[in-house]
């Protein structure tokens, strides 16, 4: 079972198609300045243009302020799921009638397991309890020829890395940490459903150009110090939205030394200080690690090319590269560090930890130290916390706090299984959590005596931090730290406890203090393949697969295509609710329980705006109907849907922030909503909007927000003509209020061309469908 290739692996779909990329790279080359030089991810992102001329020249200054400022129109190579988001996605692209995908695609069953007692009971009861969600995944993959990735079989980020992710690729993931991709030479960028369907339906998928944030690694790492620590420096120096709107861009001498895995886990958090992704160039760690995943030809090519001259190098930046930004670390000196707790950029280093717990009055134990999971399970990261684990067992010491491992995938599960790290784990009392999610996404029952609301620490080697992010307790506080620092300080269950320089009693009444870790980066042995059950299905089509959704189903349900916008101007829209202050998309969508809805748009509906603060009373959730009677918003808007009143929302500054949640803008549109009139638009809830064909305006006067109320009934003036014309123009609304009276209010929108036919057709999709249909 070692070291063979996997018998559905479709090496050529997995191939970037290096020869077109190489030749727009030297169209691109023609289209910019002749001695621009360009970063490496402006290299790769810029050469999956469908047309560099178009993106790169219009509005843009001839092709020389092209970061922030361009609107790029992509073609992705590849699209990766999540088991819980690629839901949605599969409806949506069912809804455009294509045969199969434009791009390969790969379905990863990882969400939806929970962490409890081990992998061998907890798999068998979440398939259990998600099955039909399950089938309808299977069974879409199956007939439009996606790889679908069973529960089990790993976690997306690292099955992608595993298989799919290479130097030079551009892809889609529906997963904000799709950037672990980037670890592997890979452009990867997390984006919500509706934008991987943009790829699956071979559409152009729009990106504001992203400026190039620099990070120069100099040095080597040694001893205690690991990628991860890489990573949770920068996220304190940056902080959390350090990144937005930037691609952060590895480079310098000290790339050279580090592991393919130890790049992913770098790239894997770029996401926490919010940028569109991380990537690194093509380097020594990547053709051993390519080779020992069966891609031993991938390496060849990418190796081939990464020698080219500069000017058609695909794979490194231009030596003349410029970056908007620029951070330097020095791997030598880099020390560990532990970040949080409930944001990932509090970011202690090791050796003033405990003052800093001391000084917060943070709890001084710990219940529970976790390792793994699609951050840091790799070979590299688990041989090393072996090497800890087994001089403390020599020391007949047992972990003092609950220590659970989470492998990433089979592959790594089961390579770690013959190499006996895992029986080390379990003899030490560690517990082998399936090869999925579970305590990363909250789907974690904690087994020891914690209470809800209970103030308490946990430490893991995951990569996000927020209030109740892993066993649902807002009051536990969850720092990050390398999967090593993790698994030693485990031995002592204390939050004081530096494993580097303190020791621990022993049964035997001697102090135990660690050696520095060591592990390998990758197996001499090669990777075990494990259970063959968890291979993939093959990518390959097959119509006479019929896609499983029960009618009765309360979780999922098929997808109606919303009807086209009338001949005429929008007239007798009501305002069916204007929210006070801030209204981010956990507000307009909540998740917690209505996550298991996220295939069933009628049922997670229910949850529309239900965070939202009514601006005249204060209330939340509190909406107020013609004849004054009171109900939640979600039921005045079936309602209304009912009478076929059509609606909008009346909000403030930044309507949308938080996520690129696509039900957000999906369930207005279902219960009817047609415009959203805020003071300002977070970016891209706004485009998720109009895909949606709800139209978002905004204020042209601010003040113009308190002209209206609830239950005004507004026409349109304008809207027709700036469709048609494909975003000239601008509109103006005209409101009759309950007293009779009439207000005037200027608005100012962003629709561009493409979007002006989104709004018209009835959404982004209805315009595919009727294309695919043509
Ligand atoms: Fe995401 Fe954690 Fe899974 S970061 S992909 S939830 S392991």
């Amino acid at each position: 079972t070692d070291a063979v290739p996997a018998p559905s692996s479709d090496l050529a779909s997995r191939t970037p198609p290096y020869p077109k990329l190489l030749a727009r790279l030297q169209e691109v080359r023609r289209v910019l300045a002749p001695n621009r030089a360009l970063t490496l991810a402006e290299k790769i992102l810029y050469s999956h243009l469908e047309d560099p001329a178009e993106s790169l020249l219009t509005n843009t200054n001839n092709g020389t302020s092209i970061r922030g400022t361009a609107n790029l129109k992509l073609k992705p190579d590849r699209v990766a799921m999540q088991d819980a988001s690629a839901q949605m996605a599969l409806l949506q692209f069912m809804t455009c009638g294509l045969p199969s995908t434009a791009v390969p695609a790969s379905i990863h069953c990882d969400h939806m397991i929970v962490g409890y007692k081990g992998a061998d009971v907890d798999l068998p009861e979440s398939i259990k309890g998600n099955k039909e969600v399950f089938d309808f995944l299977e069974s879409a993959a199956k007939k439009y020829g996606i790889e679908f990735w069973e529960p089990g079989a790993g976690i997306i980020h690292q099955s992608v890395l595993e298989n799919y992710s290479a130097p030079g690729l551009m892809m889609l993931g529906t997963d904000s940490h799709t950037p672990n991709a980037g670890g592997l030479g890979a452009i990867a960028i997390g984006v919500g459903g509706a934008d991987a369907v943009d790829a699956l339906v071979d559409a152009p998928w729009e990106l504001k150009a992203p400026k190039i944030l620099g990070v120069r690694l100099e040095g080597k790492l040694s001893g205690w110090a690991s990628p991860k620590d890489v990573i949770l420096r920068l996220a304190g120096e940056l902080t959390v939205r350090g990144g937005t709107g930037s691609i952060l861009e590895y480079f310098g001498p000290g790339v050279d030394s580090l592991s393919c895995t130890g790049m992913a886990t770098i790239s894997n958090m770029g996401a926490e200080v919010g940028a569109t992704t991380s990537i690194f160039p093509f380097s020594p760690g990547h053709v051993p690690y390519l080779e020992a995943t069966h891609r031993g030809p991938i390496a060849r090519e990418a190796s081939q090319i990464a020698s080219l001259p500069e000017r058609h190098n695909l794979l490194r930046p231009d030596a003349a590269a410029e970056y908007d930004q620029l951070v330097t670390i020095d791997l030598s000196t880099l020390e560990p560090h532990i970040n949080g707790p409930f944001t990932p950029d509090l970011s202690t280093p090791l050796s003033r930890f405990s003052e800093v717990v001391e000084t917060n009055d943070w709890p001084r134990s710990f219940g529970a130290g976790l390792i793994g999971s699609c951050t840091n399970s790799s070979y590299q990261d688990m041989t090393r916390c072996e090497s800890l684990v087994k001089q403390a067992s020599a020391a007949g010491l047992k972990p003092k706090a609950d220590f659970l491992i989470t492998p990433g995938s089979e592959q790594i599960r089961a390579t770690l299984e013959r190499d006996e790290t895992l029986n080390t784990f379990s003899a030490a009392g560690g517990v082998v959590l399936a090869n999925a999610c579970g305590p990363c996404i909250g789907q974690w029952k904690r087994t020891d005596e914690v209470q809800k609301g209970e103030k308490n620490a946990i430490l893991s080697s995951y990569n996000r931090n927020f209030p109740s992010r892993n066993d649902g307790n807002r009051a536990t506080m969850n720092f990050l730290a390398s999967p090593e620092i993790v698994t030693a300080m485990a031995y002592s269950g204390s939050t004081t406890f530096n494993p580097m320089t303190d020791s621990i009693p022993t049964p035997s009444g001697e102090h135990f203090r660690f050696n520095p870790p060591q592990g390998f980066d990758l197996p001499s042995q090669g990777f075990a393949q494990g259970n063959p059950q968890f291979l993939p299905t093959p990518g390959q089509p097959d119509p006479s697969v019929e896609v499983q959704v029960s009618p009765t189903s309360d979780r999922l349900a098929l997808l109606e295509l919303f009807a086209p916008f009338p001949d005429t101007e929008l007239k007798g829209l009501r305002v069916l609710y204007k929210v006070k202050g801030q209204c981010t998309t956990d507000t307009i969508s909540a998740a917690g329980p209505w996550l298991k809805y996220k295939g069933h748009l009628p049922n997670i509906s229910e949850n529309t705006l239900i965070g939202a603060i009514n601006a005249a009373t204060g209330e939340t959730n509190t909406a107020y109907d013609v004849d004054g009677k009171t109900s939640g918003i979600p039921d005045l808007a079936k309602r209304w849907k009912e009478q076929g009143k059509e609606w909008l929302v009346v909000a403030e500054h930044n309507y949308g922030e938080g996520s690129a949640r696509e039900h957000a803008a999906l369930q207005p549109r279902y219960l009817g909503g047609r415009i959203i009139l805020a003071k300002s638009f977070a970016r891209i809830h706004e485009t998720n909007l109009k895909k949606q064909g709800v139209v978002p305006l905004t204020f042209a006067n601010e003040s113009d927000y308190d002209l209206l109320d609830a239950c005004d009934e507004l026409e349109t003036v304008g809207l027709l003509d700036v469709l048609r014309s494909g975003g000239q123009g601008s509109v103006e609304l005209v409101a009759r209020k309950r007293d009779g009276t009439e207000v005037r209010v200027q608005t100012r929108h962003t629709l561009s061309k493409d979007q002006c036919g989104f709004v018209m057709a009835g959404s982004a999709l209805n315009l595919l469908a009727r294309k695919a249909g043509e």
